[in-house]
């Protein structure tokens, strides 16, 4: 893996982890930070050996949004031309299943980060917000589609229109997280959830994450001809007839895809 200056990264037991680590600016998504957690997430993307990327930030902040300073003094013509957020969406185009740990602050840019991920789960002191709205702006990398999506009208017009913040009960309450853990518990808890993905079968789970994330993103017709055909699909591989081998045989499977 190529040396990183923004982000941490490291391999462990078939998880590809990236810390963001800009302690300085709560971990706020530069342009440099955006280019270094996409290639490190490509590669681990395209490495036999990893099973699941867990996505973490300090305890402080997951991130604190897109660096403002950086962003502040551009104008619609630079923006638009160099096609600003462009890059993030080879990251939301992985294939291999992504969980965000988020303890602290994930705002505007940090909470759209993490809803690209394909589980959350969040520290109970976790904050989420889009406040783009205070800085005269609307969010830029998905969260108005993204969030809409996993949280409905009501609760997403809340957050894009008033910039309110919500902790990470309420981000659960309305389905924008996937587990609430004690904050000393959180890398444990995402590990676990890491770990548990990545001891399946690797097609068996990128495929289940591109029929879910289909229904997320198509008509409800389409999602499930999709769906379907991915199901036929799996009966092609050694990992179908041997799991259901397995359960008929009343013993735990042996994947050959991993
Ligand atoms: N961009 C750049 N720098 C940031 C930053 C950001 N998004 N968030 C925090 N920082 C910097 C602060 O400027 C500060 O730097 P200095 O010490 O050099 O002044 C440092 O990080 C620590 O921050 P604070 O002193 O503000 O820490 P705090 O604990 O008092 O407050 C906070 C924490 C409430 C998260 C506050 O920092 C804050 O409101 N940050 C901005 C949140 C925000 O508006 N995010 C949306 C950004 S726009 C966006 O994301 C667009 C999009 O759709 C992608």
């Amino acid at each position: 893996m190529s040396d990183f200056t923004t982000i941490i990264v490291s391999t462990n037991e078939r998880i590809g982890t990236i810390q963001l680590n800009r302690p300085e600016a709560l971990n706020a998504l530069n342009a440099e930070l955006m280019d270094e957690v996409v290639r490190a997430a490509v590669e681990f993307d395209a490495d036999p050996e990893v099973g699941a990327i867990l996505l973490t930030g300090s305890a402080k902040a997951f991130a604190a949004g897109a660096d403002i300073k950086e962003m502040a003094s551009k104008d619609f013509a630079e923006m638009y031309s160099r096609e600003w957020f462009g890059r993030w969406d080879e990251f939301a185009r992985l294939r291999t299943p992504i969980v965000a740990a988020v303890s602290g602050y994930a705002l505007g840019g940090g909470c759209e980060l993490a809803m690209m991920a394909d589980l959350i789960i969040a520290g109970e002191g976790a904050t989420f917000g889009q406040p783009e709205i205070n800085l005269g702006v609307i969010p830029g990398m998905g969260g108005s589609q993204r969030l809409t999506r996993s949280v409905g009208k009501a609760k997403a017009m809340d957050m894009v229109l008033t910039g309110r913040h919500i902790g990470a009960d309420e981000a659960e309450r309305i389905g924008l997280v996937s587990r609430v853990v004690p904050d000393d518990q959180l890398q444990a808890e995402a590990e676990k959830a890491a770990g548990t993905i990545a001891s399946k079968s690797k097609p068996a789970s990128q495929m289940a994450k591109e029929a879910v994330s289909a229904a997320f993103e198509s008509p409800m017709n389409q999602g499930l001809q999709f769906e379907r055909r991915l199901f036929h699909a799996l009966f092609s591989t050694e990992d179908q007839s041997e799991g259901m081998a397995a359960f008929s045989e009343k013993r735990s499977p042996e994947w050959k895809h991993r």
